[in-house]
């Protein structure tokens, strides 16, 4: 039987765009830079376009979950902003109580010539691309559909006076699990702006390994505890391994990482001491960072060699954002929120395949 991996059936980014990376990044210009999408069958597509001179609101509201969630509810203004060749900036949403503004965070890295909107002749979005048009069109976008790719050109030509864009939806109307391949490098270059393209070129991480593997794990506990007296041992986490399945994947890779062992992160949100305890490990680094800091813990959580995430919004986010490596995600991917999202070498293995044969992917490169 042959073992199919997701990462390495999707296309990618082929070699030539990760040559075309590697002299991008050797000569920075993030203000200027350009991002690649999931699918290269954009013949043609440079990764410098024209300077970015306008700014792309996302003028409606965001709606009020966090970092990882929030993204859902805006995919579809990064594709457009991306498309139109213009700066996507989100309105200031504040949520949870004021403990932290998913917008800021996400507006923080756009490129300095376009923190202003020009309202001159700032046009609607909306008066050129319908609402019930929109889902069909970012996602053939995506795709690398040629009508897709046509019909978002012809629009940006009629928008080419523009100087500003306002969009319009809400993030009630807007929702969308899947495209994170497709908005990958914009995630990156907003949220981890000086290691966005960083992981290449592959260098093998061969046994017998210099250094210890590092993983990390993230129970999504906090805002879901369940109450006193649940079996944690048999409790299904919403969006997170369980913990039989966190003890078997630990144990495969304590035994085949040899002498220098593992290096063990648990991403914890109001951490349960209790509960954690149930996993019976003595030594590791926990993120539990009060909510202000929210985005230093996702950034510390996606920096390991390998990842134990859910398939939850927050879980794909850490992802995104992750140097080369392996993620082990929770069940089979159903919601295809972690499709086409190796482009920067990292491979993805679901559990529900995964074996313990798995974990020498980290020593070969992705394959587009
Ligand atoms: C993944 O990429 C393939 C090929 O480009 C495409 O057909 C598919 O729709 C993509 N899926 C997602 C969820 O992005
Ligand atoms: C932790 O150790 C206890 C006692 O040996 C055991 O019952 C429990 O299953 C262990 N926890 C996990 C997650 O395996």
């Amino acid at each position: 039987m042959i073992r199919v991996h997701y990462s390495m059936v999707v296309c990618v980014v082929p070699l030539v765009v990760i040559t075309l990376l590697l002299s991008a990044s050797n000569n920075p210009q993030p203000s200027q830079f350009q991002f690649p999408l999931n699918s290269m069958r954009f013949a043609g597509f440079t990764l410098r376009l024209p300077t970015q001179t306008r700014t792309y609101l996302r003028a409606g509201p965001l709606g009020l979950e966090g970092l990882g969630s929030v993204l859902m509810h805006f995919k579809q203004s990064i594709i457009l902003s991306l498309a139109l060749q213009s700066s996507l900036h989100l309105a200031f949403t504040d949520v949870r109580d004021h403990r932290y503004s998913p917008s800021s965070i996400f507006n923080f890295h756009a490129p300095a010539n376009t923190n202003a909107l020009d309202l001159i002749k700032a046009c609607r979005i909306q008066d050129y691309i319908t609402h019930d048009d929109r889902d069909t069109l970012t996602r053939g976008w995506c795709n690398g559909e040629g009508w897709a790719v046509e019909r978002l050109e012809r629009v940006r030509e009629r928008m080419s006076d523009c100087t500003g864009i306002l969009d319009l939806e809400t993030g009630e109307d807007e929702l969308v699990q899947d495209l994170n391949g497709c908005i990958i490098s914009w995630v990156r270059s907003r949220l981890i702006p000086r290691l966005a393209f960083s992981p290449l070129p592959y260098s093998p991480f061969s046994p017998p390994f210099a250094r210890p593997i590092s993983v990390g794990v993230h129970i999504r506990w906090g805002d879901m505890a369940a109450p006193p007296g649940t079996p944690i041992l048999t409790h299904n986490f919403y969006g997170s391994f369980n913990f039989p399945e966190i003890t078997r994947v630990l144990a495969d890779l304590r035994a085949y990482a040899g002498p220098t062992g593992i290096a063990l992160t648990i991403a914890m949100e109001d951490t349960n001491r209790r509960v954690l305890a149930l996993l019976n490990e003595t030594e590791y680094t926990l993120l539990n960072s009060p909510h202000a800091k929210a985005l230093d813990d996702l950034i510390a959580l996606s920096q390991n060699d390998v990842l134990l995430l859910g398939e939850s919004s927050f879980g794909s986010l850490v992802h995104l954002i992750a140097p080369r490596g392996l993620t082990l995600v929770k069940g089979d991917g159903r919601l295809g929120k972690f499709a086409n999202t190796s482009g920067f070498g990292r491979h993805v293995v679901f559990m529900s395949n995964y074996t313990p044969a798995d974990l020498k992917l980290l020593q070969v490169p992705v394959e587009h």
